[in-house]
C-alpha cells in the first residue's frame, strides 16, 4: 500500500487520515502545529505519524492537500517543491472567500475562468493535481451510507494520478467520475457552493451528489 502525506489538520485531514489508515495506507499528517493533533491522534489515529508540512510531503508517495483554500499555495510552498514534484496531489481545497455567505451561497475568491486548482497547478507545474473530495462534508468522505453510491467528480491533467486518486475514492465507497483536465475544476469547485446551500439555509448537511446515467 502507498504512503500518504496529508497537508492539513482540520476535519478533512482527520477524516481522510482515519479512512486511509483503516484501508491499510501509511499516513503522516503535516501541520504547522503538531501539538493540536496529539490528543486526537492518540484517541483516533494512533497508526498515523505527525510532522511538519515538509516532513509529511517528503513521506508521502501521494499527497493529500487539505488546507484552507486561501492558504493552499503557502502550505505547498512550506511543503517544499522538491517534496511534491512528480507526485499526485489529491486536492480537497475550495477557494472560499472570507465574506459571509449570501442567502446560504458561499463566496469564492476565484473567477469562473480560473479555478484554485489551476492556480496551484501553474504555481507547481511538476506536481500532478487531482481535484477530489471538495464537494461533500468531511463526515461522508469515508464509507458514506447513502441510499446508493454517491459520485465523486474528479479532474486533473495526469491520467496515472487520476487513477491513483480513484483507487482511494473507490476504496472509500464512492464512484469516481473523471471530468477531464484541470480546467474542469472551474465546474467541480463550485459544487461545494451548491452542496453547502441546504446546510446554511436549513441546517441540512447530510447529502451527496450522484450522476445519473442511461
Ligand atoms: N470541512 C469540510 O467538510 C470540507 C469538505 C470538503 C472540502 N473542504 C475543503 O478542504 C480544505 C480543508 O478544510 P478543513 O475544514 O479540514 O480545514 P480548514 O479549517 O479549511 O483549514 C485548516 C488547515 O489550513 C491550514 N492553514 C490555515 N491558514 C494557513 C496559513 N496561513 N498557512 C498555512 N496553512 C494554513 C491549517 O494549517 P495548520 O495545520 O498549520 O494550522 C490547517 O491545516 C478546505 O479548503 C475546505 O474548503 C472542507
Amino acid at each position: 500500500m502507498s504512503s500518504i502525506g496529508i497537508l492539513g489538520s482540520g476535519n478533512v485531514a482527520k477524516e481522510l487520515a482515519k479512512g486511509l489508515l483503516k484501508y491499510g495506507y501509511e499516513v503522516k499528517i503535516g501541520t504547522r502545529d503538531q501539538s493540536k493533533l496529539e490528543e486526537w491522534k492518540s484517541k483516533e489515529a494512533n497508526g498515523a505519524t505527525l510532522g511538519s508540512f515538509s516532513e509529511a510531503a517528503a513521506f508521502g508517495e501521494i499527497i493529500v492537500l487539505a488546507v484552507k483554500g486561501s492558504a493552499a499555495e503557502k502550505a505547498l510552498t512550506l511543503a517544499g517543491v522538491e517534496n511534491i514534484s512528480g507526485k499526485t496531489i489529491v486536492d480537497t481545497s475550495n477557494p472560499i472567500a472570507d465574506a459571509e455567505p449570501v442567502n446560504g451561497v458561499l463566496n469564492f475568491f476565484t473567477t469562473y475562468d480560473e479555478s484554485l486548482m489551476e492556480q496551484l497547478q501553474k504555481a507547481f507545474p511538476d506536481a500532478y493535481f487531482v481535484k477530489a473530495f471538495n464537494s461533500v462534508g468531511s463526515a461522508f468522505m469515508v464509507d458514506p451510507s447513502f441510499e446508493s453510491k454517491p459520485t465523486m467528480f474528479i479532474c486533473g491533467n495526469d491520467q496515472i494520478s487520476k487513477r491513483e486518486a480513484c483507487q482511494i475514492i473507490e476504496t472509500f465507497g464512492w464512484e469516481g467520475y473523471d471530468m477531464g483536465s484541470a480546467e474542469a475544476a472551474r465546474a467541480i469547485e463550485p459544487l461545494c457552493i451548491l452542496w453547502c446551500i441546504p446546510g446554511f439555509r436549513d441546517n441540512k448537511w447530510s447529502h451527496a451528489f450522484k450522476l445519473l446515467k442511461l
